[in-house]
Parts: C-alpha cells; sequence; structure tokens
C-alpha cells in the first residue's frame, strides 16, 4: 500500500541549528495517526515542513504519490491537506460563521460550501448556536472546534493537527478527541501532535515518538500505549 502523507529522511534547520535529523515516517489513507514527543522535540517543525512553512534541507515530503516539499503552502492546501496549527489561529475579530467560511477560501462550489457548512454544523451542534458570535471571545474548547470545522470545510483529504487538546478541560479533551474519531470514521485522514500520550493513543491506529528530531519508536497505538519506553522517550525528550 502506498502511504497518502510520507516523509522520508527529512533534515531541517533553523539557520545553523538543525531540528530533524532523517525523519521518516508516513500516513496511510483512512489512518489516525498521531506524533507524541517532549517540548523541542520537532512535533510542531514536522507540521510546518508538511504544510510548506518550512523547507527541509534535504529529504522530501509526498503526498498522494508527489513530492510536495518545495511547494508554496497553498498549493499544498489546494493538493488536499487542511492544518489545524498549534494555538488555533482563529480570525478572533471575525464571526465563527465567517471562520468557517475562510476555511473554504480554495473553492468556488459555493452550493456545495454551504451544504458542508451545514454538515459541519450537525458534527459541531454548539457551534451552530454561536455562529454569529466573535471567534476571539469563544472558550478555549469552542475555538478548538472552530479550528476542527474550518479546516473540515476546505474538504482535505487530510487534517494535520497541532496539539487539538492543549489547555483544554478533561470534559472537553474526550469532546475534541471524540470528534477528531468522527472525522475520521466519515473518511478523512488525521495526522496529530500530541502530548497527551495516553489519550492520543486510545483514538489513534498508529503512533511515533519524536525525540529530539529523530524517530526513537514507533508502532501501532495499542502496542505504544503498552510500552514502558514511551515514558522514557518523553523524558528523554525534554532534556535539551
Ligand atoms: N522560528 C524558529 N526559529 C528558531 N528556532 C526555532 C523556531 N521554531 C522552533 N525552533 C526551535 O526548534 C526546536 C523544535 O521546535 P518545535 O516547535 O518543532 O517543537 P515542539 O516539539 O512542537 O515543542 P512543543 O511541545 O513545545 O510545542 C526547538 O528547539 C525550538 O526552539
Ligand atoms: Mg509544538
Amino acid at each position: 500500500m502506498s502511504a497518502l502523507l510520507a516523509l522520508d529522511k527529512v533534515c531541517s534547520f533553523y539557520g545553523p541549528v538543525q531540528v530533524h535529523f532523517d525523519l521518516s515516517l508516513h500516513v496511510n489513507q483512512g489512518e489516525i495517526v498521531c506524533l507524541l514527543g517532549g517540548n523541542a522535540s520537532g512535533k510542531s517543525t514536522t507540521m510546518k515542513t508538511i504544510l510548506g512553512l518550512m523547507k527541509p534541507r534535504t529529504g522530501s515530503v509526498t503526498f498522494d504519490g508527489k513530492v510536495i516539499s518545495g511547494l508554496p503552502t497553498h498549493r499544498i492546501i489546494r493538493a488536499g491537506i487542511g492544518s489545524v496549527p498549534e494555538a488555533r489561529r482563529l480570525f478572533g475579530a471575525m464571526t465563527v460563521r465567517e471562520n468557517l467560511l475562510m476555511g473554504a477560501f480554495i473553492r468556488d462550489d459555493s452550493a456545495a460550501v454551504r451544504s458542508d457548512l451545514d454538515r459541519v454544523l450537525t458534527l459541531f451542534p454548539r457551534l451552530q448556536e454561536r455562529l454569529a458570535q466573535r471567534a476571539g471571545t469563544l472558550s478555549g474548547g469552542e475555538q478548538q472546534m472552530v479550528a476542527m470545522a474550518r479546516a473540515m470545510m476546505g474538504r482535505p483529504r487530510l487534517i494535520c493537527m497541532d496539539e487539538p487538546t492543549m489547555g483544554l478541560s478533561p470534559r472537553f479533551v474526550d469532546v475534541v478527541l471524540e470528534l477528531i474519531a468522527t472525522i475520521n470514521r466519515e473518511g478523512t485522514t488525521i495526522f496529530m501532535v500530541e502530548q497527551n500520550a495516553s489519550l492520543a493513543l486510545q483514538i489513534a491506529h498508529r503512533g511515533y515518538v519524536l525525540q529530539t528530531g529523530r524517530i526513537a519508536l514507533e508502532g501501532a497505538a495499542r502496542a505504544l500505549a503498552a510500552d514502558p519506553r514511551i515514558r522514557d522517550a518523553y523524558l528523554g525528550g525534554e532534556a535539551a
């Protein structure tokens, strides 16, 4: 089976500082794959590399069989990759509705956009009640829902999410993870960064553990959840 997304021996740098060392990973069509790892291990940089916000110095990123590393971000989005960035990045002064429609900005099929808005609002009924509210005034969990719903409005084949449960109360963490599982069941492939290993592995099919820019462990979610080295990898990743 060829992967939907693949990173092959990616080396990325901020100036002289190397962040990824021959990073290789893949996400198959239909999967939820989570990328775990401690602070500063290079998780968000992985997301930026996939979305074309960073260009690997060597190595490649392939999506649906085509090399996308080196393409500008708007072309990568058009190729079918949606994003829920770190810290959500909503348009705070715009309403929930406007934020959701921004997610469809690459599309010109306005009738289908309207029906997708209805579909997304069925999935996130809480947003239906708040369509006219400015996004910056929503609670953290509600903002996370807007960020996820906005990503879905682009009809991506793959959504990359950077720490979707960050800063949420335990109840909202469960709600958001359940929504991610639902989005996946409806056909969207998910690649997510999470620090909350045990919860992420409950919904993921497979996982990778990143440690200072290298894959330290990988495998089926169930096997990783039972692996005592997960803990060691985290501790190692946090020592800087
Ligand atoms: N714009 C930048 N310029 C220089 N260095 C950067 C930049 N962004 C990130 N870094 C560095 O690259 C390394 C990896 O950062 P990255 O944001 O990918 O980590 P992360 O795994 O997402 O961490 P966290 O769990 O804290 O979000 C860190 O040491 C960070 O300081
Ligand atoms: Mg990060």
